[in-house]
């Protein structure tokens, strides 16, 4: 349900255009101005919905760790199993004879959804771990 398309004039200086048209470029052939200023304006109110209790948004959790550390798998599993209701998948590849990747698909209260990745990822053994946001597109 896209809604009418509204026409703006936008004044920057030139060196930032230039600079942007070249960003603009790299996104693609398909890629133009209007285009590429929208996802920005929805990333930025994408990551303002963070503040804001009761939205609801849609995330994943990027993982990577060693499975041979203690209890570590346990501990994740355990999470997770406290919030079955925000997780709605989870991806495990076994990327070498040590570390595994995981990646959680989650979806709810947006302060819940911090909370949940910040136990996640502050276990003893994630390697390297971040927390995407997206909108369920109920606001944006
Ligand atoms: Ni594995």
């Amino acid at each position: 349900m896209a809604s009418d398309l509204i026409r703006f004039s936008v004044a920057m200086p030139e060196d930032l255009l230039e600079t942007f048209d070249e960003y603009v470029a790299r996104r693609g052939v398909n890629a133009n101005r209007s285009e590429v200023i929208r996802d920005l304006v929805r990333d930025a109110l994408v990551d303002e919905l963070w503040d804001k209790p009761g939205v609801e948004v849609a995330g994943t959790i990027t993982m990577m760790y060693d499975h041979h550390t203690s209890d570590l798998t346990h501990k994740l599993d355990e999470v997770q199993h406290d919030f079955c209701n925000e997780v709605i998948s989870t991806m495990h590849v076994h990327l070498d004879h040590h570390n595994c990747l995981e990646v959680v698909a989650l979806k709810g209260d947006a302060q819940k959804i911090r909370m949940i990745s910040d136990r996640l990822l502050g276990i003893k053994g994630v390697k390297e771990g971040r927390l995407t946001i997206t909108s369920t597109g109920r606001y944006l």
